[in-house]
Order: structure tokens, then C-alpha cells, then sequence
């Protein structure tokens, strides 16, 4: 027996589960699939783009666990890729148990300097991505009656800031769509819930808009583990929304409760990182 899989011989929540994650090749995703396997899930599907870092995942999963992995190299935003995976997936299984939504990624800069185009891609990616899985999907949850969708969020699906409109608006629309969803399941067997964490130390602050700087938003920083652990979390949940840390709905609590405080302080402090990063990048 592998190392690993005596490790986690005793963590075999997920024995059996058939686990689809989307935005897989790095980050939160990439933890995700590897902590899904090492809690026993019998097959992970990974979903992202690029396919050579997806077949390097399967190989380290592969060497330390037992769960089977399938890599499909799809673009969320495409309508046609993910039908295309979603079919492939139903003929051979009939049904997944998780859905993953995690694929995304942000622009930072000001709505007067964004293309139309890049507008369109975050939407088209971090919302409409969500929904293609989702349709693919649910009338086969539905009819087992059992199934739980994960969206991957942000905090930023409560706060609207300086310089991420896009992205906020993106996670907004995750959140309503998550919401109304998760009404509309009720009784169903079939859950939804929503993870928003703060920011993680992760490749999404690559994008070049970011000036490959990592803006000090909260403070500090997760780690992707930390993110994973509530995903995970997540799959054997009744609540709609998981926050990462917990203590940040105190903050999205306070918004809501004192607004006229909250959000010029919020507004002041992203406003000024803002303006900081263009005077850098000048
Ligand atoms: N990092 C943070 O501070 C933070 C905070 C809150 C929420 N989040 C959210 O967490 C999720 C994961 O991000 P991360 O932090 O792990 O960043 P990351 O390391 O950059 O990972 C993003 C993942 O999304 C995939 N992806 C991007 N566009 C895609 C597309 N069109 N089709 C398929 N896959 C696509 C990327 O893979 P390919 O390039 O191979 O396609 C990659 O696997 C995102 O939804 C992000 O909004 C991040």
C-alpha cells in the first residue's frame, strides 16, 4: 500500500463520490482535487484549460492515492465544451456527486479602462461557466435525488470595490444565482452551497492587470488548503454560504447593518490601493 493511502486510510469520506472540479490545473482547485482524493473519492474529473498541468495533477494523484482521474482540457466560457464533457461524463456514469465550480479569474483596473471584451470574458467564465456546469448536471442530480453543487465565490460577493467591478459583479451574480437555486432545491436532495473566502495565495494574482503584485486587500493571506478544507466541508453541507475565515460575515454583517459606516471606509481603503497600483505602474 502507498504511503499516502495508508495515511489516509481513516479519511474515506468520500468513498465511492464521483467529484467533477472546474479551474483544477492550479490554486484552489488543484488543492481541492488532491484533498478529495485523500479523502477517498473513487473518481475526480479535473476541468481547466491547460491540459499539461491537469496531466501533472493526474500523475501526482495518481502516485499518491487511489481515486481514478479523468482530465478534460475544456474553456468554461464555452458553452460547447462543457456540454461536450458533460455528455461524455453522463454516458459513462450516469451521474457525478460533486460539482465543483471554481474556474475564474480577475481583471484589476477601472471599469473607464476595461475593454468590453474582458468585461465579457470574466462574465462569461466565472458566471456563465457556473451555469453551463450546472444545467449539464442537475437534471441528473435531480433525479437520484442526491448531489451537491460548490461555487467558488469571493468576499468579493458582498463587497463591490475599487478597481474589481467585473469580478465583483461576476460573484454577485454567482451568489443571487447560488441563492435562488438553493430555494428552489429545497427538499430536492440535491444541495448548493457557496464558498467566499478573502483573498488566497494563489497564481490569481498573475494576471498581468495585477502588476504580478499581490494586493494586501484583508490583511493576510490563505493558503489554498485552508479554502479546500471548507470546499470539502462544503459537500456535506446544508448551509448556503461558507465564508473563509468564518469571522469575515461579521464584516459583511456590519456592511449590511451600518452602511453609511462601512462602505466609505471599504470604499476609502480599496480606492486608495487602487490608485497606488496605477501611480506604480506608470
Ligand atoms: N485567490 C484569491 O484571492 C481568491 C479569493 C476569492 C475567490 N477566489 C476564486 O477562487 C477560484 C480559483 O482561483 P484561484 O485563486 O485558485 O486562482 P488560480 O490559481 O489562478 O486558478 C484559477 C483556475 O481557474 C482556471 N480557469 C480560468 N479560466 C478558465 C476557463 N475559461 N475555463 C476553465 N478553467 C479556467 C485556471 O486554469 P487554466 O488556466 O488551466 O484554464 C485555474 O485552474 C476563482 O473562481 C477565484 O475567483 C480566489
Amino acid at each position: 500500500m502507498k504511503l499516502a493511502n495508508r495515511k489516509s486510510s481513516n479519511k474515506k469520506k468520500f468513498q465511492g463520490k464521483i467529484v467533477l472540479i472546474t479551474g483544477s490545473s492550479s490554486g484552489i482547485g488543484r488543492q481541492a482535487a488532491i484533498d478529495f482524493a485523500e479523502n477517498g473519492a473513487q473518481t475526480i474529473i479535473l476541468a481547466s484549460r491547460s491540459k499539461s498541468k491537469l496531466e501533472e495533477l493526474e500523475r501526482r494523484i495518481g502516485s499518491d492515492f487511489s481515486s481514478e482521474v479523468l482530465v478534460y482540457p475544456i474553456d468554461v466560457s464555452k458553452e460547447a465544451d462543457v456540454i461536450r464533457m458533460g455528455r461524455e461524463i453522463l454516458d459513462r456514469f450516469k451521474y457525478i456527486d460533486i460539482l465543483v465550480n471554481n474556474a475564474g479569474f480577475g481583471i484589476y483596473n477601472k471599469v473607464q479602462d476595461q475593454q468590453i471584451e474582458e468585461i465579457k470574458s470574466i462574465i462569461f467564465t466565472n458566471y456563465l461557466g457556473m451555469v453551463y456546469c450546472v444545467k449539464v448536471f442537475l437534471d441528473s442530480m435531480i433525479e437520484r435525488r442526491s448531489g451537491h453543487i460548490i461555487n467558488v465565490a469571493s468576499v468579493a460577493a458582498s463587497f463591490g470595490v475599487a478597481g474589481l467591478a467585473s469580478y465583483c459583479a461576476s460573484k454577485y451574480a454567482m451568489m443571487g444565482f447560488s441563492e435562488s437555486l438553493y430555494h428552489e432545491l429545497y427538499g430536492s436532495g440535491v444541495g448548493v452551497t457557496v464558498v467566499s473566502p478573502i483573498g488566497v495565495k494563489t497564481k490569481f494574482f498573475n494576471n498581468e492587470s495585477f502588476h504580478h503584485r499581490t494586493p494586501n486587500y484583508t490583511g493576510f493571506m490563505l493558503e489554498p488548503k485552508k479554502v479546500s478544507k471548507a470546499i470539502l466541508a462544503a459537500a456535506n453541507s446544508h448551509r448556503l454560504e461558507i465564508m473563509v475565515p468564518f469571522y469575515v460575515r461579521a464584516g459583511v454583517w456590519f456592511k449590511h447593518t451600518l452602511p453609511y459606516v462601512i462602505n466609505p471606509i471599504v470604499g476609502y481603503l480599496f480606492r486608495k490601493q487602487l490608485n497606488k497600483s496605477k501611480n506604480e505602474k506608470k
